[in-house]
């Protein structure tokens, strides 16, 4: 039997009903922050992701899904969303629009050609923002705050925000330099790649996993060492701002992120919920001042994040939060086949009126058609049989109360108005 790909998942049933929940759920918090969509192609050329998320990072150096096309030109499946939104930002000359800061928000499949485990994929789907053209440190913690207030919207409970700085420029290189010096002696502890990573990133040594526990690590300098004037109060103010949004956080200098264009401001919001493993990252980001210019634009600002779809699945499993339930509106039951065309009209003329609609195609018994009403959750069953149709006047019945309703054809619509909405009314 054929089989998918490792490290991919097929979405169905409940799976689907969550997902789109929780999609639309992202879709209205991002027009109540009046973010503006962007859509950028799953592959660009490999060159994109190399200048953009950095030649000695895991992602690039190893996990990438690279193709010759038909053209013979190098392509790459998007490891991540923000080196494509970069490159669109630059080619459709977003810098020049009116109204700045240009804050954008994406969703989509991204590709990792990781080992599989649980929470980590090699297609996984990411909800991401980005902001350009704002140097504010208010653009910082307000983009900390939209994951925070959407994990808050779905009620979880055990999530923790960590955030860090990585300065600015000349903080970087002076923080380079002290962890160059730091390491030198301890090399032949370090494990083979954070000997490669000591050459080309020594940040990154901080967050390796392997050599985590080492007294090495433990006795590391810290960037808050390093900073520079502007840096710091950059950091200092992205603080404040956080409190004044009411969003708690915890400052971790180990936090230093897997990606290389970062500038000051980084976070990840982790899972601390009993039992989720150890893939415990729900989200990550920061600032990157220099990443546009990297690419090819003109020199602007940018920050953003983006979270992991299967992380917050697991999330949400873990702390026994139910989101996206089965539901329909009205169940159109024919009596007999030959009220099937009525019965198929009225379903048209329901839908086209803004009803969730469904009936029955199977030609069920009235017990199974009424198990079938259960199963999708329907507020309304409707009835058709000889008399309705003769009559025009329909048998509406309540599928949560049993109370059933006697309706003329013509006063359908304003009557299911009233009722689903009460009905809806009620849920919230
Ligand atoms: P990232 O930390 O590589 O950052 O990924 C963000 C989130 O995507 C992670 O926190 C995790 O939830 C999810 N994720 C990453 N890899 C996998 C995987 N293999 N399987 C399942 N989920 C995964 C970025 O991608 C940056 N582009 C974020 C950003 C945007 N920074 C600034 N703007």
């Amino acid at each position: 039997m054929l089989q998918k790909p490792k490290g991919t998942y097929d979405v169905y049933g409940e799976m689907g009903l969550k997902i789109i929940y929780l999609e639309n759920l992202l879709r209205s918090l991002m027009e109540t922050y009046h973010y503006e969509y962007v859509r950028t192609p799953i592959f660009e050329s490999s060159e994109l992701f190399h200048r953009g998320v950095g030649e000695t990072t895991d992602i690039v150096s190893k996990e990438t899904y690279d193709f010759v096309d038909r053209g013979d030109r190098n392509m790459t499946l998007r490891p991540e969303g923000t080196a494509g939104v970069v490159r669109s930002y630059i080619e459709n000359k977003m810098y020049g629009n009116p109204s700045q800061p240009v804050k954008t928000w994406y969703m989509g499949p991204m590709y990792r050609y990781e080992r599989p485990q649980s929470g980590r994929f090699r297609e996984f789907y990411q909800f991401g923002v980005e902001v350009f053209g704002s140097e504010n440190p208010m653009m910082d913690a307000e983009v900390i705050s939209i994951p925070v207030n959407f994990y808050r919207l779905l009620g979880l409970k055990g999530i923790k925000v960590n955030i860090n700085t990585l300065g600015d420029t000349e903080s970087r290189t002076a923080y380079r330099e002290a962890l160059l010096k730091h390491f030198k002696p301890h090399l032949d502890d370090l494990c083979e790649d954070c000997k490669n990573r000591y050459e080309k990133n020594p940040l990154r040594i901080l967050d390796c996993k392997v050599d985590h526990d080492l007294e090495c690590m433990r006795t590391a300098p810290k960037i808050s060492d390093y900073l520079n004037e502007t840096s710091r109060n950059h950091f200092e103010q992205v603080k404040q701002h956080l409190d004044i949004l009411e969003i708690p956080y915890e400052v971790n200098p180990n936090v230093v992120r897997g990606l290389d264009y970062y500038t000051h401001t980084v976070f990840e919001v982790e899972a601390a919920i009993e039992g989720f493993g150890s893939q415990n990252v729900l989200c990550g980001g920061g600032r990157y001042n220099h990443l546009v210019e990297n690419i090819g634009g003109p020199s602007t600002p940018g920050v953003g994040f983006a979270l992991g779809m299967e992380r917050l699945l697991s999330a949400l499993e873990c702390e026994h939060i139910t989101v996206g339930k089965e539901h329909l509106d009205l169940y159109v039951i024919p009596v007999e086949e030959k009220q099937i065309p009525e019965s198929l009209s009225l379903t048209q003329m329901l839908r086209m009126n803004g009803f969730s609609v469904d009936m029955d195609y199977m030609q069920r018994n009235m017990k199974g058609n009424f198990k079938q009403a259960d199963r999708f959750n329907a507020s309304f069953v409707l009835i058709i049989g000889e008399e309705e149709v003769e009559t025009e006047v329909l048998t509406v019945k309540d599928n949560h109360t049993q109370e059933q309703y006697k309706v003329k054809l013509s006063e359908l619509i304003s009557f299911l108005d009233s009722h689903i909405k009460e009905e809806h009314n009620e849920e919230n």
